[in-house]
């Protein structure tokens, strides 16, 4: 998904659940949180953004790398990271969103530090709904490329491409995988690592989450989308991303995961509405940002901004501003050095 309105229904994302609902206890009991206190705290090096390009971006980038950020990567969409000074400190993971600038996509992310690639937004989804609308076969044939990515001593790792978290995704994706094993015999088409999407309720995203596992166990699993949509309240969004949190940070095949939603409730996508937006109006953090920030554990509160919007408390938005300085400082020391 991306800016788009979304053609998923509140009701083929309640069939998707009960559907794979019976995996669900199946999941919990293998996977066993042993550290399920350490909750939003401890995210590791898991917890990043999905970034999207937005008018108030320049001015509201900066809080999510500041202070004792539990963000560590982001992503999007794109190929190539976003010229933005405060980003410069978090991994990126570029994307080969579709098929229409492949080779460009392949060139830019060669050149590229970066180590992970995701591969084809939504394949198996609409372009009107922020979906690539590739046919497996399709997808199968550009593998020859884009595996190349892992070769040499600075390939990269890439993932499997992030489908819709439904049935139609996996159907895609077994469709792909025969695709791939009739092209390329030997090999199928070869990934690192499984990258999902999930739009809607905890239980949901932990049977999504617990079919991919068992139909690839051996890779590190990454949820590059994640929300719970509207028409759910604040409290409904905060008490999904809580719980998702903890599972996700406890569960050892998570290996990142991403929220969707990075942006302004003024600027929220039309699909997901406003109350997963981790930032208000004036780009502010949210309850629901400050939670995916690791609250005040962290030193973050709803209302805490980059300086860029009217609210902010005073320490948090003091620090952010050194911790902007720092920045600064840094980055001119490294120009200087070379
Ligand atoms: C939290 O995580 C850390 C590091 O992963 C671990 O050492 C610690 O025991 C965990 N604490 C709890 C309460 O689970
Ligand atoms: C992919 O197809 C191969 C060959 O038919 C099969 O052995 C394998 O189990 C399939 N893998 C998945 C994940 O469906
Ligand atoms: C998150 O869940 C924990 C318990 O698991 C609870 O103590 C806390 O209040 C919850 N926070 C929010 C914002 O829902």
């Amino acid at each position: 998904m991306r800016y788009t309105n979304h053609p998923r229904t509140g009701a083929s994302v309640h069939n998707m659940q009960s559907l794979l609902l019976q995996t669900l206890a199946a999941v919990l009991l293998l996977t066993r949180p042993t550290a399920a206190q350490n909750g939003t705290d401890n995210p590791g090096t898991k917890r990043g953004i999905s970034w999207i390009g937005t008018k108030s971006s320049a001015t509201d980038n900066s809080i999510f790398a500041s202070g004792k950020t539990p963000i560590t990567w982001y992503k999007s969409w794109g190929a190539g990271p976003i010229q933005d000074q405060s980003f410069t400190k978090l991994d990126f993971a570029p994307m080969i969103h579709s098929l229409e600038n492949l080779d460009q996509d392949i060139r830019v992310i060669n050149g590229l530090r970066y180590e992970n690639v995701l591969t084809f937004n939504e394949p198996d989804g609409a372009t009107s709904g922020g979906g690539t609308n590739i046919e497996p076969e399709d997808a199968a044939e550009a593998w020859a490329d884009i595996v190349k990515l892992r070769e040499g001593k600075n390939g990269k790792k890439i993932s499997l491409p992030a489908t819709t978290g439904s049935p139609n995704g996996l159907e895609w994706l077994q469709k792909f995988n025969e695709s791939c094993w009739d092209k390329y015999e030997d090999t199928g088409c070869e990934f690192d690592f499984v990258a999902a999407h999930w739009y809607g309720a905890f239980e949901g995203l932990a049977s999504w989450l617990g079919t991919l596992h068992e139909t690839y166990p051996d890779k590190d699993l990454w949820v590059t989308e994640m929300a719970l949509p509207q028409p759910a309240t604040k409290e409904e969004v905060q008490g999904m991303m809580n719980q998702s949190l903890a599972f996700l940070d406890a569960t050892d095949w998570v290996a990142r995961y991403a929220w969707f939603g990075a942006f302004r409730e003024d600027e929220a996508n039309d699909w997901t509405g406003d109350a997963v937006a981790l930032l208000d109006d004036d780009g502010d953090l949210t309850e629901l940002g400050a939670l995916y920030m690791g609250g005040e554990a962290r030193g973050f509160e709803a209302g805490d901004g980059s300086g860029g919007g009217s609210g902010g408390s005073q320490g948090s938005a003091v620090s952010v501003r050194a911790c902007w300085w720092s920045t600064v400082l840094v980055s001119v020391v490294f120009v200087a050095m070379f």
